[in-house]
């Protein structure tokens, strides 16, 4: 790709004997905000220190705006870190902090004011710049080590989990808040969340990790539409999820035929179209009261603009959303219901 500007190249992370992230490709445009999703434990913070110089590689290459970085050391490399923990200097002003870096690389008068004032308006806290980090909130101090890292104008802004110690509304403020700079500055960025709102809230491109490797890389859309394996379709909230075996329904009750031919996958590597190996429904995909199928109310649920409800079926359990303003089911009523092959996301991994 011509407009590769940071690419991982087969990268495995490990430590010690503990491999935790393995062959790992990924190449990333510039002025790029993508994230990286996944579980807790299978590889964002490892992949992240690796590219940030934390943590050397046992093999494979990092290049960066044409440059291999695979053995440059942390502090050469001009990729910007922040944490989930702000790790401000408490004794240090808001101004203090952010320039910190700046005079350590030698930046001073006023070209270092212009910079450092410059970094704390684009956060929203010029207002602050005297204050020290003990009388900001969390969200605002999450704005002082944005802003003491995009002053270094790094080629890369790596952000680990930077939103989780911030409570609902200052989440979704500082969301904005990032997007916003990023635009602004076209930094190219990496993200790291568990969440998948975020992700598909933030990125351009969304990377889903699992179990120290990749498992689809696409666009929001993509990865909420079109989700490539069991494992996706259940992150982004296909609940009911099975595999395909010989065109039929793999279910605890053996194989079920389906009404219509299982959706085929047209692979972006090979023109002949494949045969899923899965096939996944979200709840509000599931037709209740009419289909082939029986299942009885295990337990509903009023989320608002919806009814939720778990049913026992011979499929296994079954997930269904319905609109609230349809008459309710009880527990133990027995109700017919559908999956229809129509829209179903046809998986090209099943495990
Ligand atoms: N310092 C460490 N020493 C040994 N194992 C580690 C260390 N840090 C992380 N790991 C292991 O590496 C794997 C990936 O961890 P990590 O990258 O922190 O996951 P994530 O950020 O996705 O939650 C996990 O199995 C974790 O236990
Ligand atoms: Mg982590």
């Amino acid at each position: 790709m011509s407009d590769t500007y940071l690419q991982l190249d087969k990268l495995t992370l490990a430590y010690g004997d503990t491999v935790a992230v393995k062959d790992l490709d990924l190449t990333i445009r510039k002025g790029e905000l993508v994230a990286l999703l996944g579980p807790s434990g299978c590889g964002k913070t490892t992949t992240m220190r690796s590219i940030a110089g934390l943590l050397n590689p046992a093999s494979g290459r990092i290049t960066l705006d044409g440059n291999d970085i695979t053995r440059v050391s942390a502090n050469k490399r001009n990729v910007g870190l922040v944490f989930q923990s702000y790790a401000l200097f408490p004794h240090l002003t808001v101004y203090e902090n952010v320039a910190f870096g700046l005079r350590l690389k030698g930046v001073s008068g006023q070209d270092l004011d212009s910079k450092v004032s410059a970094g704390i308006k684009s956060v929203g806290l010029a207002s602050f710049a005297a204050r020290k980090p003990g009388e900001l909130s969390g969200g605002q101090q999450q704005r002082v080590a944005l802003a003491r890292s995009m002053v270094m104008e790094p080629k890369v802004l790596l952000l680990d989990e930077p939103l989780s110690n911030l409570d609902a509304r200052l989440r979704l403020e500082m969301r904005a808040e990032l997007q916003r700079v990023q635009k602004e500055t076209g930094v190219t960025m990496i993200f790291v969340t568990h969440d998948q709102i975020e992700a598909l809230a933030l990125a351009d491109r969304i990377v889903v990790m699992l179990d120290g490797g990749i498992e689809q890389i696409g666009t929001p859309e993509d990865i909420y539409n079109k989700p490539v394996s069991a494992f996706v379709a259940d992150f982004v909230g296909f609940e009911n999820v099975f595999a395909l075996e010989n065109g039929k329904l793999a279910t605890p009750d053996g194989l079920v035929e389906l009404a219509a031919p299982a959706p085929q996958i047209q692979a972006q590597q090979s023109p002949v179209p494949m045969p899923a190996k899965g096939l996944a429904w979200r709840p509000r995909m599931v037709i209740l009261g009419s289909g082939p199928f029986q299942g009885t109310v295990r337990g509903t649920s009023f989320a608002g603009n919806v009814r939720e409800y778990l049913l026992d079926t011979p499929l296994g359990p079954i997930k269904a959303e319905v609109d609230a303003i349809e008459p309710s089911h009880a527990i133990g009523t027995t109700l017919a219901f559908d999956l229809p092959i129509a829209t179903a996301a046809p998986l090209s991994r099943y495990r």
